[in-house]
């Protein structure tokens, strides 16, 4: 083999891993478009902007600082690269009591207002693009069998929120009998030392960042149909 065949050969195998994996994806997400919303389909004109909001910066970082990342993402894999679809609640919900089926991929607009997207290393925790709505959901579910079991007994002082759930959760994951197996971090650290009778303390500012930033994360808005895994037919004229 001669010196010049062997250099040709390496700059082609680095350049085409090069070319695909850093390239192609710079020019394709540099600029984002706006997407349109077709009158027929979606039945609705304009164009499509992403809805989130709470400490999304702050609460981005205190993310990034402990290492979230490391064992959670945040990416719902398009249908062609491994579908997550079919996971209830990790792309959205299939039966929405007032919208129906809210389930859709990421896309870019996903991580629109963060100056870097933590799409996430491994998956040993579950994806939280959605978790957000999980707890939103989980805590209306939790109000709704207590109200159920309690009757008339049960007032508004006993309702728990989605955010108090989050709180619980960060400071001990393990708390209960059945979750004693997650392997996901206390992050006792973030919370006030506790004052008698609380079972968790108050948490740090950082801590409120946190969970606003988990609070916003509900990528279920109504993308136009060009963006849908499964775009609706056109209505029948
Ligand atoms: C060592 C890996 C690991 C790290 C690091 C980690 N987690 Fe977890 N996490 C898990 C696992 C495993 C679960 C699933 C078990 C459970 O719900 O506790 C989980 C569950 C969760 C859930 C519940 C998700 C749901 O839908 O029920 C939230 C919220 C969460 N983690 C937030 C965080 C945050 C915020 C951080 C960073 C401060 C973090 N995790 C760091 C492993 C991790």
């Amino acid at each position: 083999m001669t010196i010049r065949f062997f250099t040709l050969g390496m700059s082609a195998t680095f350049g085409a891993a090069w070319l695909f994996a850093v390239v192609l994806p710079f020019f394709k997400t540099r600029e984002l478009k706006p997407v349109p919303y077709v009158e027929a389909i979606d039945e609705k004109t304009g164009v499509y902007f992403p809805k989130r909001t709470g400490q999304i910066a702050n609460g981005a970082k205190v993310y990034a600082q402990n290492g979230c990342y490391v064992c959670h993402t945040q990416v719902v894999r398009p249908t062609y690269a491994g579908n997550d679809i079919h996971r209830d609640g990790w792309a959205g919900f299939k039966a929405d009591p007032d919208r129906g089926d809210t389930r859709r991929e990421s896309n870019a607009f996903d991580y629109k207002d963060e100056s870097f997207a933590q799409i996430g290393l491994m998956r040993i925790g579950p994806d939280l693009s959605n978790v957000g709505s999980r707890f939103a959901k989980s805590a209306i579910d939790q109000n709704l069998a207590k109200k159920e079991q309690l009757g008339d007994a049960f007032t508004d002082s006993m309702k728990v929120s989605p955010e108090s759930l989050l709180y619980a959760h960060l400071f001990n994951p393990r708390a209960t009998v059945d979750m004693r197996w997650s392997t996901c971090p206390s992050m006792s650290f973030l919370f006030e030392a506790p004052k008698a009778g609380q079972s968790i303390p108050n948490p740090k500012p950082e801590a409120r960042a946190l969970v606003s930033y988990l609070m916003s994360m509900k990528k279920n808005d109504t993308v136009p149909a060009s963006m849908n895994y499964a775009p609706p037919k056109p209505a029948e004229k």
